[in-house]
């Protein structure tokens, strides 16, 4: 499955509009981790790794980021810029995170717990493995 921007529903009220996520419906996968990143410095960079097994959807609840996305082949990159659209990221692609806004707030849910051995932080390994799992 590619990466894919998911419609959340957005539920508008003159006192404030509410989005909501329902792991049933909305996420591909059981949703075993929640964790965000904030208080991101201009001009840093976050990920640039892959994940071996990992799936995540990634929401800009507030702000803006870029999320590039790179299958070893060809790079596609996605601007996320409303809390109601959630990015679907399967494992497999090398992402990074970059032009952070000031107060970018980025929750990311994710498919396993934790776990360092799931991550490839070398890109060579990374096109290695992303070449022989697309044969
Ligand atoms: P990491 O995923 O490597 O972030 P980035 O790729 O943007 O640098 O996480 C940074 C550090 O935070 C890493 O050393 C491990 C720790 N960490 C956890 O302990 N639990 C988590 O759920 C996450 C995402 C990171």
């Amino acid at each position: 499955m590619q990466s894919k921007i998911i419609n959340l529903p957005k539920i508008v009220d003159p006192r404030g509009n509410l989005t909501f996520i329902e792991e049933e419906n909305h996420i591909p996968f059981k949703i075993k981790r929640v964790y965000w990143i904030y208080d991101v410095p201009g001009g840093e960079i976050r990920g640039s790794h892959a994940y071996k097994n990992l799936h995540e959807v990634v929401i800009a609840l507030s702000g803006s980021f870029d999320i590039v996305l790179n299958d070893g082949k060809e790079e596609k990159r996605w601007q996320l810029n409303r809390s109601y659209y959630g990015l679907y990221v399967p494992n497999l692609l090398w992402r990074t995170l970059e032009n952070f806004s000031t107060n970018a707030l980025c929750l990311i849910l994710a498919s396993e717990a934790y776990d360092e051995k799931d991550y490839v932080r070398d890109y060579e390994t990374f096109t290695r493995l992303a070449n022989e799992t697309s044969g």
